[in-house]
C-alpha cells in the first residue's frame, strides 16, 4: 500500500474518456473507460471550488458532446480533437460555439499521417478549411519521427498556409501501442538538427501571428545550448483518469504508471513520487517501466536521471 499526501499543485486535467472514433496505430492512451458527463461536471466543479485550474481532456472528447458543458464550466475555451467527428456532422460547430469555444487544436501529422491514424490528411484540411471559414483560431498538432522530422519547416510553411495560428512538434513516444511498432524514435543527431531548424522557424515567424511550439518529449534544445526546460509533470500538474487513478502527464496515463489517487475529490500522490522537473517525465517513465516505477525516490532519481540521459 503506497503512502499518500495532498497534491500541492494547482492545475489538474480530467481525462473524460477513452472512447474514439479513430484507431491509431501510435495512440498512447492507455487508460479505459469513460466518465458519465454529469459526473464529469460534478467533479470539475468541486475541484474549481477547491481553488484548482481545471481542463478537459480525453482520448477523443467530441465523442460524447455532454461533454461540452464541463468545458463551458471551467472556462476552457479550446478542445483538442482528431477532427472526425466536425467533418461528419458539421452542425456541432454552432454547439461548440453555444460552449464558447473559439480555438481548436487538431493532429496534423504531416509525412506520417496514413502511416499511424485512421483519418486523412484530406479530411483534416477540409475540417481545417471550415473552422476557418467559421472563425475559429485553430492550432495543429505534428508528431515527429524519423521519417518526417527533416520536413519541419515545410510543415510550418504548410500549416501557416492552410490558416492555422500555429503549429506544435511532439516526438513521438514509443510507449503503450505504439512499442509494437518499428523503431521511430529520433537519434541524438536527428534531435539536434530538429532544434537548428526550429531555431530557424522561430527567427522567421512571429509569434503572434503563427506561434510555434514544441513539446517536453523532445528534451533540452541542443542548439542553443541553454537550459531553460523544465517540466512540471506530478508536481503541478496531474491528470485524472476516469477510473479515479491520477498520472503524471497524458503520455503515460497507463495502468503500472500512476503517481496517485483521486479520493473523496481530493487528489493524493505517493509520497515516494519524486520528479525534479529537469526531463520529461513521460519520457523518463516509458524509459523505467512500469515494473521500475520505485525508483521515483528521492534517493534513486538522480542515479536514474544520469542514467536515462546517458541513454539519449
Ligand atoms: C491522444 S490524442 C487526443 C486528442 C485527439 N483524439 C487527437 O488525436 O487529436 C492527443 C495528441 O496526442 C498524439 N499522440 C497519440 N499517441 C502518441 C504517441 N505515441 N506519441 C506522440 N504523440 C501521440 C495524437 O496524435 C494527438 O495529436
Ligand atoms: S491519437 Fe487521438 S484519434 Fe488517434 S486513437 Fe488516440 S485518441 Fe483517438
Amino acid at each position: 500500500m503506497n503512502e499518500l499526501e495532498l497534491y500541492k499543485g494547482n492545475r489538474i486535467t480530467l481525462m473524460a474518456c477513452s472512447s474514439c472514433n479513430a484507431k491509431c496505430s501510435d495512440c498512447y492512451i492507455g487508460y479505459t473507460g469513460n466518465r458519465t458527463p454529469d459526473d464529469l461536471y460534478n467533479i470539475a466543479y468541486l475541484l474549481m471550488n477547491d481553488g484548482k485550474h481545471v481542463r478537459i481532456d480525453g482520448a477523443e472528447v467530441l465523442t460524447n458532446l455532454d461533454y461540452l458543458k464541463t468545458l463551458k464550466l471551467v472556462g476552457q475555451n479550446w478542445i483538442m480533437t482528431n477532427g472526425f467527428r466536425i467533418y461528419s456532422e458539421p452542425d456541432i460547430i454552432d454547439l461548440l460555439r453555444d460552449n464558447n469555444i473559439d480555438t481548436v487544436y487538431m493532429s496534423y501529422h504531416y509525412g506520417i499521417q496514413e502511416d499511424i491514424n485512421s483519418i486523412s490528411l484530406t479530411i483534416v484540411e477540409d475540417v481545417i478549411k471550415l473552422l476557418n471559414k467559421n472563425n475559429f483560431n485553430i492550432y495543429l498538432n505534428c508528431t515527429l519521427t524519423n521519417r518526417n522530422y527533416k520536413d519541419i519547416k515545410y510543415i510550418a510553411e504548410k500549416t501557416y498556409q492552410l490558416g492555422a495560428k500555429g503549429v506544435g512538434f511532439n516526438k513521438i513516444f514509443q510507449q503503450g501501442k505504439a512499442k509494437n511498432i518499428e523503431n521511430l524514435d529520433l537519434t541524438k543527431e536527428q534531435s539536434k538538427e530538429f532544434f537548428e531548424d526550429l531555431n530557424y522557424l522561430r527567427n522567421h515567424h512571429d509569434k503572434n501571428e503563427f506561434y510555434i511550439t514544441r513539446g517536453g518529449s523532445l528534451g533540452h534544445d541542443t542548439f542553443k545550448g541553454k537550459d531553460n526546460f523544465r517540466c512540471n509533470a506530478g508536481n503541478n500538474h496531474v491528470m485524472i483518469a476516469p477510473d479515479s487513478k491520477v498520472y503524471g502527464c497524458n503520455a503515460i496515463c497507463r495502468p503500472g504508471y500512476e503517481i496517485g489517487e483521486f479520493i473523496n475529490n481530493k487528489v493524493y500522490l505517493y509520497k515516494k513520487f519524486y520528479h525534479d522537473e529537469s526531463v520529461c517525465l513521460a519520457e523518463l517513465l516509458g524509459y523505467l517501466n512500469e515494473d521500475n516505477m520505485d525508483n521515483l525516490t528521492y534517493d534513486k532519481y538522480p542515479v536514474l536521471v544520469k542514467k536515462y540521459s546517458n541513454k539519449k
